[in-house]
């Protein structure tokens, strides 16, 4: 390593470069070298946070919204490494921590926990998405990775979860984040419990809508519907035309709305132990996508062939006339796999999302619609428009930073134009902004933005609320920690009541 790249201040990421095979090793710390100031400090974000901390916020500058009382959940791993601190190099891999921001007429109450899975607790697989476990092929022959419970957090009929696409849903005390439980919902949830972080809510009916993908014994999408009382039922299947990821899909008033992107695993090579499955998952728009549009009242499914769209998730969607329209954020290629199989050194700068507006027709067209220029990825709107038109979406947008979403952006989609609140510092970077509606508001944009800023000079974090009317204002308030929190994937506010 040249003296010039001090990673002092990142240890966990001199841990994993010393992890690496020489090659891989030279090529990792090439990138790094050529990283900025601000590039190099914004990836303390991604250093273990190994602390569960329990306490009262002290600095809340600005005010608090008086009518924004409930907790703020949020998810995603918190450290990228196993029980015995070797490295895991994939970003989906890292084990599972619940963040909890309880906004209430004291102020702000912080509590993080890592959910209890085997895997936290020393047991079960080791071989993960990015990282085979240590032993050559006999050591992973048929080995799939282990549940992290890492990628959401949402409240359903009084019940918190704790989600993870590849397994079932682990149950979180709401109050302590303490681990109650891995749920199958007496047996709903079949075989590997394949659950995903995905769910989407009907506004009328309080229902959760939510699938799974089960690869065996043909590939296919197994849906499920919770009522509001938490009754989880097997819904309906469908057949998909590949094995493939899939990570989101879309409710509207008809349909769920599935957009499947060409991403494959190679199942063989997984089955002889020969590669992680997240190293052998190949954008492959040869075998083009296909919508699924699965109607609620149980009729038939349409299926829509169309040309190859990547994408991981989706924004809304909504019926339009004979029409379904849907909003994905898409990319060009397969460069973001490459990235993030190894995101501690990558830049996302060659492989932008774009936030693309999807119409497919009653006669079975698609046709595709880039509604804004920013690289963007997260996106969040009025839970309250879930499934219904919509006017706005709140996502993370990049601007200078190469890994890292820098800026919080509200787009209008009727006007094509668009808001933004930057870091106010460089090396800074936003989680995605999840949209809260003021109580009794009715305009869509009526309600607050709340997300977490990784402050890289400091290392630490802060809760940061902005008007959702005018994000580019700044915070309302910010509720400053006194250490920080890795960047996350997603999380949901749950109103007090
Ligand atoms: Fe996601």
């Amino acid at each position: 390593m040249t003296a010039s790249l001090d990673l002092t201040a990142l240890p966990a990421l001199r841990r994993y470069l010393e992890s690496l095979p020489t090659a891989e090793r030279d090529a990792a710390h090439a990138q790094l070298s050529a990283l900025g100031p601000a590039d190099l400090s914004s990836l303390g974000v991604s250093e273990p946070q190994p602390v569960e901390y329990d306490y009262r916020v002290d600095r809340i500058d600005g005010t608090i919204p008086a009518e924004l009382r409930g907790t703020l959940y949020r998810n995603g791993p918190g450290r990228w490494e196993d029980h015995t601190g070797r490295p895991l190099r994939h970003l989906f891999d890292g084990d599972g921590m619940v963040s909890a921001f309880t906004v209430d007429s004291g102020g702000v109450h912080y509590r993080n926990r890592y959910v209890r899975t085997r895997h936290f607790r020393g047991k079960g697989a080791v071989s993960h998405m990015g990282t085979a476990a240590p032993g050559g092929w006999r050591s992973n022959i048929g080995r799939l990775p282990p549940n992290l419970a890492n990628t959401n957090v949402v409240e359903h009929a009084g019940h918190l979860y704790a989600l993870w696409e590849g397994g079932p849903p682990y149950e979180i005390d709401p109050a302590t984040l303490e681990t109650v439980a891995l749920r199958r919902f007496g047996g709903e949830l079949r075989w590997l419990g394949t659950y995903s972080a995905h769910p989407s809510f009907c506004p009328v009916s309080g229902a959760m809508f939510n699938f799974g993908v089960e690869l065996a014994p043909r590939p296919h999408l197994r849906m499920y519907r919770t009522d509001r009382n938490g009754r989880l039922g097997h819904f309906r299947s469908a057949r998909l035309p590949y094995p493939a990821m899939v990570h989101d899909f879309a409710l509207t008033e008809r349909y769920l709305v599935f957009l499947v992107s060409p991403l494959i695993p190679d199942p063989m090579s997984v089955a002889l132990g020969l590669a992680p499955i997240g190293d052998t998952l190949r954008y492959r728009p040869d075998r083009g996508s296909v919508v699924l549009l699965v109607p609620r009242d149980g009729g038939k499914i349409r299926r829509i062939e169309c040309d190859a769209v990547l994408q991981f998730h989706l924004s809304n969607a909504f019926d339009d006339g004979g029409d379904v329209v849907v909003d994905a954020i898409t990319y060009a290629d397969g460069r973001l796999l490459e990235r993030i199989a190894r995101f501690h050194t990558s830049s996302l700068a060659d492989a932008p999302g774009r936030f693309t507006r999807f119409r497919v027709t009653a006669s079975g067209r698609v046709s595709a619609e880039a509604l804004s220029d920013s690289p963007c990825e997260f996106p969040r709107h009025h839970p309250g428009r879930e499934g219904r038109p919509h006017r706005y979406a709140f996502v993370n947008t990049r601007r200078t930073l190469g890994a890292f979403y820098d800026t919080v952006t509200k787009l209008d989609l009727a006007e094509r134009t668009e808001v933004s609140y930057p870091a106010p510092e460089a090396g800074n970077s936003f989680c995605e902004p999840v949209f809260t509606p003021r109580p009794g508001g009715t305009a869509e944009d009526d309600g607050w933005l709340l997300t977490v800023e990784y402050q890289a000079a400091q290392h630490v974090s802060r809760l940061v609320i902005l008007d959702a009317r005018d994000p580019s204002a700044g915070p309302v308030a910010t509720a400053q920690l006194t250490h920080h929190i890795p960047q996350g994937f997603h999380g949901n506010f749950a109103p007090s009541s």
